[in-house]
């Protein structure tokens, strides 16, 4: 697929993709949910990608669901915006490869709610999250309601939510919404930095860790366990787990082929 509003860069295993509509400050409209989810379905069939970053252009990240394109609807259209983004956000979530959100500047609604289903975010010191929806005469539709209540808690969600209020970097790391804050010109090369840290890791244990976390964190514990004991028992069929414990007793650095 041909990407308008999007960049799509692959360099070392790492795929970037920056949300590139910056007149607009990169609003999610119907196309770029398409070409985003186009380019996760291409993130998740290429091998030889291991990580994947988003970032955006320009002086916002995503400035929310493209207010313009959304304002006319009927219920019946707006169920249908609020599908697409829910089943593209998740399957960002659930991608068996990590997904790092670099937020460099305005991540307003549903761009709040694209670094939600991230594993990781990133915040430039110029960052700006919330959930102004309810400015807007509706709530949060593409998962501020449930994975920020799942992040930060429910108070701390209802007060978001509720409020509409912006949040800076600051507050955002103390909320727990964001694990690292990084000077605006040094966040891609720390976002990067790290980024391939993981893509060297072994992907299968990557793979089954984001899968035990996903998937238990909904169920009971019982379940939650024995899940995570199976992920980590398949992990004994892969080369990767027996060159990983191979060169630790041979004292030397492990050559991961990733399966
Ligand atoms: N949708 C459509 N256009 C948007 C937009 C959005 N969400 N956010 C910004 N833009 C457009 C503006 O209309 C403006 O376009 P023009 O130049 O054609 O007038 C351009 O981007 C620049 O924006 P501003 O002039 O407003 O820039 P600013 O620096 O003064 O303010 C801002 C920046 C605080 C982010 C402000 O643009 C803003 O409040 N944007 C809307 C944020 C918002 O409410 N997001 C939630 C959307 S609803 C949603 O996301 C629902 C959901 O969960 C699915």
């Amino acid at each position: 697929m041909e990407y308008k509003n999007l960049l799509f860069d692959i360099e070392d295993g790492i795929a970037t993709i920056s949300f590139n509509r910056p007149k607009a400050l990169n609003a999610m409209n119907a196309e770029t949910m398409e070409e985003l989810n186009s380019a996760i379905r291409r993130c998740n069939d290429d091998d030889a990608i291991k990580v994947v970053i988003l970032t955006g252009v320009g002086k916002a990240f995503v400035a929310g669901a493209d207010i313009v394109e959304m304002q006319d609807k009927e219920p019946v259209d707006a169920l249908k915006i609020m599908e697409r983004g829910h089943e593209t956000y998740r399957s960002i979530e659930i991608l068996p490869k990590p997904v790092i959100a670099a937020v460099n500047g305005f991540a307003l609604g549903g761009g709040t709610e694209i670094t939600l289903a991230c594993d990781i975010r990133f915040a430039s010191d110029r960052a700006l999250f919330g959930t102004p929806e309810i400015g807007l005469g509706i709530i949060p539709g593409w998962g501020g309601t449930q994975r920020l209540t799942r992040i930060v808690g429910m108070g701390r969600a209802k007060e978001i939510v509720l409020s509409g209020e912006t949040i800076d970097p600051q507050r955002a790391y103390e909320l727990g919404l964001v694990n690292r804050v990084f000077p605006a010109e040094t966040l891609m090369e720390e976002t990067v930095k790290f980024a391939k840290k993981l893509s060297r890791m072994p992907a299968f244990a990557v793979k089954m860790a984001k899968h035990a976390i996903n998937f238990g964190a909904e169920l009971a514990i019982d379940h939650a366990n024995r899940l995570e004991m199976e992920c980590c028992a398949q992990c004994f069929s892969t080369h990767d787990q027996k060159e990983g414990m191979k060169a630790f007793v041979e004292k030397r650095k492990p050559n991961y082929i990733g399966r």
